[in-house]
This record gives C-alpha cells, structure tokens and sequence, in this order.
C-alpha cells in the first residue's frame, strides 16, 4: 500500500520536541491577571535591557549601502579579522586565523542548532550520543534531536556544583559521543568552567574522540572573575590547533544587541571548514551593514565595562534583599522553591512578577529527574532598582 504524505511524515524527528519553554509560559499563565496594583516585572526572558551603545547608528548610516549586497555566508574579511582580534585579546590566544579558524553567525542560537548538523554523522545503526547539560539552553536538546544524535543529559544540581556532571560517565557512553555541549557561564545555573573542568573534559575528548562545543555568550556577564574560555584551556594544554574544538560567542548580551543577530563560531580548522560548507548551502549571511556595526561591538570594551557594571550592581542588590549566594556568572537567579509551577503562576498574580519554571529549562534524563525542577529563573536584566524591587517581591511571596 502506497504512503500518503502524512504517512510518511508521521514519525519526523521534530514531533520528538517538545513546546519551547515560553510557549509553556504563556499557557501557564493563560488567563490569569498580574496584580495591576504593582509596575509589571518582566524578568521571564533573558533579554538585555541596557541603552544602544553609541556606536551603533553611526556605524550603521555610513554603511547603509551595503543592504544592496549578498553578504559572504561566512561572515567578510573585516568582521572576521575584526572577531579573531577579540578573541586574542580576551582570552590570550597567541594564534587564531580569521580565514580558517572563524567565522560570523547570526546569533548563537542558529550556530549551536546548525552545530549538531554539522558534526555528528548518525546512521541507521548507530546514533551517537550528544551531551548536554540538564537544566539547558533548549537549543542543544533540539540540535541534538532533528541532527539524530540521542540526547545524553548531565545533571547540574546542588550536588553537583551545578557543574554538568562528567565523572559519573562509563567509558562505553563515552565511547559513543560525538559531540558535548558546554554552557559557561551557564543560563540557567550561572555556573562557570574553570580550567581543572575544562582541562578534563578536554583530556576526554582526546582519549575518545569526540568534539567539545562551548557556548560562551555570557562569557563578559560575570560576578568577580572573568570566566575562562575553551580555547584558552585547550592552548594551556598545547592544543594550539584547538583539535576538536569550537566555541560560539554573541552580541546579544555582551553588547545588549539581542536583535543584531550577531555572533562567532571559532576553533578547529576542520570543524569551522564542515560548518562552512553547511552555511554555503544553508545560506545564512548577515547583513552587511549589520556585520560593520557587529566588526565595531567586537572592537570596543569601554560599553562592553558599562553593561557590566549594571549586571554586577543588579546581582548585588538582588542579594542584598533575598539573600543568598551570588552566581560566578551570567545575569540570571536560579531560586530554589517547593512548587516552580505554583511559584511562577503565585508570582505573577500577587507580585506582578513574570519568571520561567525551571522545570521548562530541563528534561527528564537517564534516571528519570529533571534537574531544572524545583527552581525558578529570573533574569536581572532592567536594571538596579528593578532587582531589588524584584527581589523584594519574591520575598514576599514566602511570608
Ligand atoms: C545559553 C544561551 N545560548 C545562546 C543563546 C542565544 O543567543 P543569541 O542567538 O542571541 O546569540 C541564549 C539566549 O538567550 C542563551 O541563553
């Protein structure tokens, strides 16, 4: 009997994803009412709320023209340049190429989906497993999933540190990996790799040949120490050539340009030479206009120091009021709570609070927990006053 094309569609990798996390959100708090007694508090998306930096409406009026080209899909020669400087600046590379070892993204969010495509090479026998750490940024899950990897989830808890978990790993699972996502500093946790998390996991990737890929887009958003990145760890460790690793970076929060849609993928020749030929077909430039205000964000620290000012002075005074331990990285509060669903839906109603259940953040792993349960996520990003206020409303809710 002949398919329909239903038929045939029945059993399509997506159908395997669940709702993304706001679309949760949103029906959870379907019809219900924020105290319009109280200024709403947005603090649900992770999305910075800081002032254009200045360079910005210059940078694009002088190269408004280039809207009538066909941008490079690997992003032109002055933005790449213009990242490889950064990343020798920020993370001490004494070497990085901006020909072979770079190339511009829209965003990290589209470079760490089109990641698992890339990379991994399942077939009808085997399907490799792709780490992620559990609560995650839900890309990787979904990357992992359409890419036909099987997702492997590493629990970040208390007990762990919030670090993901890679010493309770067997040998055979490890033997099976092809790809491991990293989030440092972390959304949700705010947890930050050092260099004895980084060197191991690296030593692994060696032993096992598997690749590492570290999401780093809240590397400039930090408490007290500036966190370390991958490429970093893996010079220290002689891996000059960054063998089987790629980091990706952005505008988003480091320059509060979420809507630039602008990031990097740097590391291995080879891997950034697969993903480029993934992007020749895919096609997806930036702008050019967008890639000189992108090649300027990349060149300045001084708005870079002022945004993380903000962040650190938004921690404080959250801290100050709900008291508690100060994440080492990212602008998020991952509070634990009895019930996040019931929490959230409390928030919202008597504080006129929006925040995320933690639970949306995770998924259930091998054993069965989702480590994203039992918390909630808020995001410090509309300034000081509205963290402590934040922060005393949360208060508020336990009593
Ligand atoms: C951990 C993490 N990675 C990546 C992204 C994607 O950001 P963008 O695509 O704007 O670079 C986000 C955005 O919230 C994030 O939280």
């Amino acid at each position: 009997m002949s398919k329909t094309i239903i038929d045939k569609h029945e059993q399509h990798r997506l159908d395997q994803l669940g709702e993304y996390p706001f679309a949760r959100l949103r029906q959870l708090l379907q019809g219900l009412i924020p105290n319009p007694d109280l200024p709403f508090i947005d603090a649900g998306a992770g999305e910075p709320r800081l002032p254009l930096p200045s360079f910005v409406q210059p940078t694009l009026d002088k190269h408004l023209a280039g809207f009538s080209k066909y941008p490079t899909t690997t992003g032109n020669d002055f933005l790449r340049e213009s990242i490889a400087a950064w990343l020798q600046r920020r993370f001490g590379l004494k070497s990085i190429d901006a020909n072979s070892q770079v190339l511009s993204a829209n965003g990290t969010r589209e470079a760490l989906f089109a990641a698992a495509h890339a990379l991994i090479n399942p077939n009808a026998d085997s399907q490799p497993w792709v780490m992620m750490p559990n609560p995650m940024y839900q890309i990787y899950l979904g990357a992992a999933i359409t890419a036909g990897g099987k997702p492997y989830l590493q629990p970040c808890s208390k007990e762990t540190g919030f670090a993901p978990d890679i010493e309770g790993i067997t040998d055979d699972v490890w033997q099976d990996t092809a790809l491991v996502y990293v989030c440092s500093p972390s959304n949700p946790t705010g947890w930050v790799a050092d260099e004895v998390y980084y060197t191991k996991l690296l030593k692994l990737a060696e032993k096992f040949d598997f690749y590492v890929l570290a999401d780093e887009c809240y590397s400039e958003i930090y408490y007290a120490d500036k966190p370390i990145g991958l490429l970093e760890v893996a010079q220290n460790m002689g891996n000059t050539d960054y063998k089987r690793c790629l980091v990706m970076n952005s505008l988003s929060k480091r320059s509060a340009l979420p809507g630039l849609r602008s990031g990097l993928i740097a590391g291995d020749a080879a891997l950034i030479k697969q993903f480029s030929k993934l992007r020749s077909y895919t096609g997806p430039g930036t702008p050019l206009p967008l890639q000189h205000v992108a090649a300027a964000a990349w060149a300045d620290e001084e708005h870079v120091q002022d945004h993380l000012k903000v962040y650190r002075d938004s921690l404080d005074a959250f801290f100050d009021v709900y008291g508690g331990t100060i994440p080492a990285g990212s602008f998020f509060v991952w509070l634990p709570v009895a019930d996040e669903e019931d929490f959230v839906k409390k928030a919202y109603v008597e504080q006129g609070v929006k925040l995320l259940p933690g639970s949306y953040l995770g998924t259930e792993d091998q054993q069965g927990i989702n480590a994203g349960s039992g918390y909630v996520r808020a995001a410090l990003v509309d300034g000081v006053g509205c963290a402590s206020e934040l922060a005393k409303r949360l208060k508020a809710l336990f009593g």
